[in-house]
């Protein structure tokens, strides 16, 4: 059977978005569909029939964007009650007592949301404020999605 995941996805300068988009190649087709839908042009996402749902965003100014603190704020509790999901974010490479990260605050308010955690939250690195990314991110989110998605594989039903 193939499985249904969504990543809700912010980005100002593409680099979020470019995760989004590794993470959605990494899984294989046979096992997964994947949508991607930016975070400015939904509501609140529609959990009925997903097996997994990510949210990305940009860490800015230690934590949330706008647009995924807009909503996530606005989201009722138990919308995806027991949904498996995960949290990414992009940010500057250092400690993250220095950076802050969107991805702990996202991961923190999904959980109050109902959603089941299925992994750490996880950052990929930035060489500055409009990226680029740094190399092997790419990668390493291909790797971190295929992770996830192993943990949600093996969920009994
Ligand atoms: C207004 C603003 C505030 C930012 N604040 C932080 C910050 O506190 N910590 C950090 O690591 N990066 C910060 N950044 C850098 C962003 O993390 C970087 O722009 C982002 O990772 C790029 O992703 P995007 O292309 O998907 O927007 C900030 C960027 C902007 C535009």
């Amino acid at each position: 059977m193939v499985m249904r995941a969504l990543v809700v996805v912010d980005s100002r300068f593409g680099n979020t978005e470019a995760v989004a988009h590794a993470i959605r190649d990494a899984l294989p087709p046979t096992r997964w569909r994947v949508e991607i839908i930016p975070a400015a042009d939904v509501d609140w996402p529609d959990c009925s029939d997903l097996d997994l749902v990510l949210f990305g965003g940009p860490t800015q100014r230690h934590g949330l964007s706008p647009a995924m603190n807009a909503l996530l704020s606005g989201a009722h509790v138990g919308r995806c009650c027991g949904l498996a999901a995960a949290a990414f974010d992009t940010r500057y490479h250092m400690a993250k007592i220095l950076s802050g990260s969107a991805a702990e605050t996202i991961a923190r308010r999904l959980e109050g949301l109902g959603c089941r955690l299925v992994g750490p939250a996880e950052s990929f690195y930035v060489a500055g404020r409009e990226g680029p990314l740094l190399d092997g991110e790419l990668e390493r989110a291909r790797t971190w999605a295929l992770d996830v998605a192993a943990r949600v594989e093996t969920i009994p039903a």
